[in-house]
């Protein structure tokens, strides 16, 4: 988990105090964008909610497990160090993925698409973007209760994968797979706006991913 954490979300870390040189502390990383920079797609009242209130409740939580990790370490108490492993996942997953959501999105109009080899990718595992997104949004839309959809690269089979995560279960921690591009379905991401409606806000936010920031990842993935 913890290296997990340096790996996926290296720019919201920071050392923890000389008490605990071995840990890093997780900080809540600024937007590239202001809250409302993502409407119509997603009000700015939940971006702001969502981004100063949830995001930031999970880094709390996270560096409590952390620091609580750190003296159980110090301590060789491994029954403590078990005991802090659900509140390691679903706040180390949730600061994860989060830091990850806010990266792939942009304002809408600002990405020109997929292209080039992401593009080639898309097409080679999906036979098209449509087909992604449809695909996409099916399984996305079907998770039950709170998660999260994928499209991720698996490493082994060298190719993009469509995938979904309950809770806050990270997805390379829990499947293998690269994140390439990742939405929040738990009901804080847009139930302000679009009520009970999930498949309205998957097909919306479409209009802000950052296909620039997914095709980084790919080439990243690749190398
Ligand atoms: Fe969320």
């Amino acid at each position: 988990m913890l290296s997990s954490l340096r790996s996926s979300a290296p720019r919201a870390l920071r050392s923890f105090s000389s008490s605990s040189p071995a840990l890093s502390a997780a900080t809540l990383p600024a937007l590239a964008h202001p809250y409302s920079a993502y409407e119509p797609a997603i009000s700015a009242q939940i971006m702001e909610i969502h981004h100063s209130k949830h995001h930031a409740t999970y880094v709390a939580n996270l560096n409590a497990a952390l620091e609580a990790a750190a003296v159980a370490t110090a301590a060789g108490d491994a029954g403590a160090l078990i005991s802090l492993a659900p509140a390691l996942r679903f706040n180390g997953g949730g600061h994860i993925n989060h830091s990850l959501f806010w990266e792939n999105l942009c304002p809408p109009g600002s990405s020109a698409g997929p292209g080039g080899d992401l593009l080639a990718e898309i097409n080679a595992a999906f036979g098209g973007l449509d087909e992604c997104k449809a695909t996409f949004a099916a399984r996305t839309i079907a998770v039950q209760g709170s998660g999260w959809g994928w499209i991720g690269w698996n490493p082994a089979a060298r190719a993009l994968e469509i995938a979904t995560c309950k809770n806050q279960d990270p997805l390379q921690a829990t499947t293998g797979l690269v994140p390439i591009v990742g939405i929040d379905v738990w009901e804080h991401a847009y139930y302000l706006q679009y009520k009970n409606v999930r498949p309205d806000y998957v097909k919306a936010v479409f209009d802000v991913i950052d296909w620039e920031c997914a095709a980084k990842r790919l080439e990243a993935a690749k190398a």
